[in-house]
């Protein structure tokens, strides 16, 4: 089976991988599609320690190829989103509505690889730079057949991370002004959840000038910064006058895509 290794000194594409049968509450996924995630870079230049050799990638969507006895939620042939937090749905944090508390989501380094015949790691419980990989049942998020997998896979890590930052952490409200350090994979769902949330503001900083026009098809004012800080590209940005180019004054209180004013300077 083919899939991309860390070895600890760099990376390995190779054909030398093999993936163990899943065990009575897992799902084998078929990985159709995967984005690169900057913590898969992360890994590999040492940023991040981790014990090699282990299978990366951790945003991948596919189609359930098989299921151990206990699984109920998902059968073969379903399309799936991997999620990375293996919770375990039974202690107090997954009973009480806070399924990223579980302990059990947290470090949860297991080996059902084999990499040249030796035990290779998961790498985020998900391992989706790999043709086939194994994930608890509560990991293998049933989707719409419809939902191209090439989108769907970005939920994995980017969308969960952006957009729940902005939901559940930043708790943006409408008519927010809210600054994007980054338009990335995550910096362009942080823009996102800030238009699901109804910001009217939004500025996107990054140090690449080609990230302008990103973040701008993303609905931010964005503005590349090649100085000492790119936290010194905010104050000009926002002194500038701000008008709204389409749509009402102030955005809907339901903070709906239509309502939501687009701002451009002038
Ligand atoms: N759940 C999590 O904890 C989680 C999930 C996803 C990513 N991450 C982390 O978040 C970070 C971003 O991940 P990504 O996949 O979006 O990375 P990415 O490489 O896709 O995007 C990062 C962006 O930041 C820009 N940038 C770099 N330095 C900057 C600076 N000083 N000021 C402004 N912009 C700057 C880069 O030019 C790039 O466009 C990484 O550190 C990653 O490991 C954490
Ligand atoms: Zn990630
Ligand atoms: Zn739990």
């Amino acid at each position: 089976m083919r899939g991309i290794v860390y070895t600890g000194e760099g990376v390995e594409v190779t054909d030398e991988l093999e993936v163990r049968a899943p065990g009575p509450n897992e799902v084998r996924v078929r990985i159709q599609a995967a984005g690169v995630c900057h913590s898969d870079l992360s890994v590999i230049n040492g940023t991040i320690p981790f014990p090699a050799p282990a299978v990366l990638g951790h945003e991948g969507a596919g189609v359930v190829e098989s299921v151990g006895d206990a699984v109920r939620s998902v059968k073969p042939g379903d399309h799936v989103v991997i999620a990375t937090l293996a919770s375990c749905g039974a202690c107090r944090a997954c009973s009480t509505g806070h399924p990223t508390w579980c302990k059990s989501s947290l470090g949860n380094i297991s080996t059902p690889f084999t990499f040249k015949g030796e035990p290779a790691s998961n790498f985020a419980a998900a391992s989706v730079f790999s043709e086939t990989t194994i994930v608890s049942e509560v990991q293998a998020v049933r989707i719409p057949k419809d939902i191209p997998l090439t989108s769907a896979c970005l939920i994995g890590c980017g969308v969960l991370t952006g957009v729940g930052a902005v939901l559940n952490r930043a708790k943006a409200k409408p008519g927010d002004t809210a600054a994007v350090f980054g338009v990335g994979g995550v910096g362009l769902n942080v823009i996102q959840g800030l238009r699901i949330s109804g910001a009217t503001r939004i500025v996107a900083v990054d140090t690449v000038a080609a990230k302008e026009d990103l973040g701008a098809a993303a609905d931010s004012r964005s503005v590349a910064s090649r100085g000492p800080s790119t936290a010194s590209a905010i104050p000009p940005c926002c002194a500038a006058r701000w008008t709204a180019s389409t749509g009402a004054a102030t955005p809907s209180p339901s903070g709906s895509r239509r309502g939501v004013p687009r701002w451009r300077s002038t």
